[in-house]
Formats: C-alpha cells, structure tokens, sequence
C-alpha cells in the first residue's frame, strides 16, 4: 500500500512518529510534519515532505496514495480539513485524499474536545474519514507504556487495512 503519513500538533507527536517507523517495508510510505510537529521531533529527512511544500507529489489525486494518516491531528488542522481549506500540504493532501474517497484516518489529540472540534469530526465522519483518536485501552489490564501505544497503533492499522502483530486481539 502507497501510505501518506502525517504529524500535527505537538502532543503525541512521539506517537505517531513511532507508528511511521512500524509500518513495515511491504508498504511504501511517506512522511510530512507540520511546523509545530517539527519542533519537537527529529526526523530522517529521507523520506519526508516539506509540508510548506504544495507541489509535492500527495497534494495531487494522482499520486495514487492509497491512505492517509493524521496522527496525531491537532484541532487546528482538523478545523481546516472539515472546512476545506488547503493551505499546507498536509491539509492539501487529506483534501485529495476525501476528493479521491480514498482511505482517511485522523487521531484528533485534545482533551477535552469542545464543541467545535466536534462537530469538525462529525462532518468528516460523514465523508466517511475515520476519526480515531489515541484512546488507551484498559480492559486488558495495566499495561506498560510500549504495550499501550502497541495497542492504539495496531488498531489504527487495523483501521486501514495495514497487517500487524502489535497487540493481543480481545477474545472474549
Ligand atoms: C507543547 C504543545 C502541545 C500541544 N498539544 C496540542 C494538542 O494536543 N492538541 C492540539 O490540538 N493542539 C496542541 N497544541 C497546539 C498546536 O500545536 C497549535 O494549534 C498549532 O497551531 C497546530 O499547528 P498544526 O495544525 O499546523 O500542526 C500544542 C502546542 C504545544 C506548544
């Protein structure tokens, strides 16, 4: 699978550069952060996008990206992805991405949401964007930090279609 993946906001930044790096090399994929995301990460630049840049390959439809991920999402570009306004290319590219009705996942990290932001994630759960936000797990016990994240990345995954063995699947 083609993945676009992208970093918002500033919390669980960590998160979602953890979840890039798990995505295994069956898939080709593809990394742009956002300014405020770039401040607090340090990236390998090799296979990143420079977000200011809206030529890039995933600002257009023909890219063929099969899916993109928003994670963690800020309330600032989701506000601006359920009002269509592309001004970056990560807004950009999520609009190509519902344009094309391909594959969309953002994982709004807010707490707690306020009305507005909520309602930015009902218009686009419409479009059919799944909206999954870093929920942590606790019906299988206390678990250390690694296994949680495990557990929110690989149901992410899951979401999209991507194989994984990163969490103990609920078996009643
Ligand atoms: C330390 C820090 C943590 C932040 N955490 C969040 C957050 O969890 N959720 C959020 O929506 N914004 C958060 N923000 C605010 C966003 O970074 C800010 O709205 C920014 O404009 C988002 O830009 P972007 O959408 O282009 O990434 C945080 C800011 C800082 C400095």
């Amino acid at each position: 699978m083609k993945i676009l993946f992208a970093i918002s906001g500033a919390s669980a930044a960590s998160l979602g550069l953890k979840a890039f790096n798990l995505i295994d090399g069956d898939h080709e994929k593809y990394l742009v952060l956002s300014d405020s995301a770039k401040k607090v990460l340090k990236i390998e630049e090799n296979l990143t996008f420079d977000n200011n840049d809206i030529s890039a390959p995933p600002a257009s439809g023909s890219a063929m990206f099969e899916a993109m991920i928003i994670a963690p999402c800020s309330m600032n570009t989701l506000a601006k992805i359920a009002c269509g306004i592309s001004d970056n290319l990560i807004t950009r590219s999520a609009a190509a991405t519902i344009k094309e009705k391909r594959k969309l996942l953002i994982a709004p990290r807010e707490l707690p949401f306020d009305p507005i932001a909520l309602e930015n994630m009902l218009k686009l759960a419409r479009l059919n964007v799944i909206i999954a936000p870093p929920a942590i797990a606790y019906y299988a016990g206390k678990k250390d930090i690694e296994t949680l994240e495990n557990q929110i990345i690989g149901k992410w995954f899951d979401l999209l279609g991507i194989k994984n063995d990163l969490y103990s699947r609920w078996r009643g």
